[in-house]
């Protein structure tokens, strides 16, 4: 697949306090420069501990920054002119130190300075702690970041797992590419902010008997995209998906499921504590009539077992049909009269909006090719990657239930 330029013409000042995730960082910034960025490294001298500015240079492709007494720029004001240009600055990693002075507005060496000379309306902070899980737990460090938050900066992290010191908890900071798009995120339109959606996903699994099954292709990975997308744009997500192999998207609350009866009873009750929901679950329409206890095995006279099967219910129908239905979009996976069947379904399953696609052609892939059907015509949205085209119906969405 391309590469996404997720953060294209983004100028972004990378600061480093000191900490051993500062090898992150080096990640970090090729993760930033891939998707587009151009890089302003920031160093504290705690980080030069760490790390060399040699390879922060020579990953960012820029002269680094390490001191407020750096006479190269002409008005040698480097605190001021390296957030001018920026669209936001992320500092990782954020040492429990280096929290604390941005907490009392410190100012005594070129990050803590820059990031209080930063025009705050226009160049959002965000802060990736990395520390120890004791020092993350002191309440004087929880209420730092509590203060943090409050004065606006948005704190990525911090995960849990293994630290440096051999010990585990919270505290180690998130890795290149969540922190990278943690970024790309901040940079989305809050178009769902204070919506919730709740989206089906991935393909259905119904048992023949403990180690068969009827399945399909589906990967989830359009599913898994809008979760991405809205969630990017400010809603809260619940994420209900069948069995596939892809990470949770960040922030997204996920249930998983097998079978196509265990997604109704995962559905029923969360559908009307949502204002939206978008099933792209391709739900298996049949499951066998009784699932055997036992492994069916070969009866020794090449006689194939026959098994009767009993229809799905239709989960998206159920949930067009609840007195207190969240706004619905279905999916259409067809393999031919894409927008004849799409129409059909419109109609057949009660909903708003219906998003055909042409099934066994993008099943797995990253790109694809979705069609908009309403009751009033359809809309073809440019092919495209799978995220791409989830952040482009996350806006149709928001355009079409704005102000309900
Ligand atoms: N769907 C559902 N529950 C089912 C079957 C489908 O929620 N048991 C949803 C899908 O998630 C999708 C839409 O209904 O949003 C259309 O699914 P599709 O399988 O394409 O349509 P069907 O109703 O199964 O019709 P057909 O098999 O005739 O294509």
């Amino acid at each position: 697949m391309a590469e996404r330029l997720d953060l294209a013409g983004k100028h972004i000042v990378l600061g480093l306090s000191g900490g051993v995730a500062c090898y992150k960082a080096a990640e970090l910034t090729r993760a930033l420069v891939k998707a587009g960025a151009t890089v302003q490294v920031v160093m504290t001298e705690a980080a030069e501990a760490f790390i060399t500015a040699v390879t922060m240079q020579a990953l960012s492709n820029r002269p680094v920054y390490t001191s407020q007494w750096d006479a190269r720029p002409g008005n040698n004001m480097a605190h001021i002119n390296l957030t001018r240009e920026a669209d936001a600055v992320l500092i990782a990693p954020a040492s429990a130190d280096f929290i604390a002075k941005l907490v009392q507005g410190r100012a005594d060496d070129l990050l803590s300075l820059l990031c209080l000379a930063r025009p705050a309306e226009r160049v959002p902070l965000l802060v990736a702690p990395a520390m120890n899980r004791e020092m993350w737990a002191h309440p004087a460090a929880q209420r730092n970041v509590a203060q943090l938050r409050a004065d606006g900066a948005l704190v990525l992290g911090p995960a849990a797992g293994d630290q440096a010191c051999g010990e585990i908890g919270d505290g180690r900071m998130l890795e290149a590419e969540e922190l990278r798009d943690e970024l790309i995120a901040s940079f989305q339109p809050k178009l769902l902010a204070g919506k919730k959606l709740l989206i089906t996903a991935g393909p259905t699994f119904e048992a023949i008997d403990p180690v068969r099954g009827i399945t399909n292709h589906s990967s989830g990975k359009m599913g898994f995209a809008i979760a991405r997308a809205a969630q990017e744009a400010g809603a809260e997500v619940t994420l209900i998906a069948g069995p596939v192999h892809l990470p949770t998207p960040p922030h997204v609350h996920r249930i998983d499921v097998q079978s196509a009866q265990q997604m109704l009873d995962a559905v029923l009750p969360q559908a009307p504590l949502h204002d939206v929901f978008v099933a792209t679950a391709a739900v298996a329409d049949w499951r066998p009539a009784v699932m055997n206890e036992h492994k069916i095995k070969k009866d020794g006279k090449k006689l194939a077992p026959s098994f009767e099967l009993t229809e799905n219910p239709d989960i998206l129908a159920a949930v067009a049909r609840l007195p207190d239905k969240p706004w619905c979009v279905g999916f259409a996976a067809e393999s031919q009269d894409l927008l004849t069947h799409a129409r059909e379904k419109l109609l057949r399953k009660n909903v708003p909006l219906i998003v055909g696609n042409l099934g066994p052609a993008t099943f797995g892939r990253d790109d694809n090719t979705l069609v908009l059907v309403d009751a009033t015509g359809h809309r073809e949205l440019p092919a495209g990657d799978k995220l791409t085209l989830a952040r482009e119906l996350v806006a149709e969405i928001a355009r079409r239930t704005a102000g309900a």
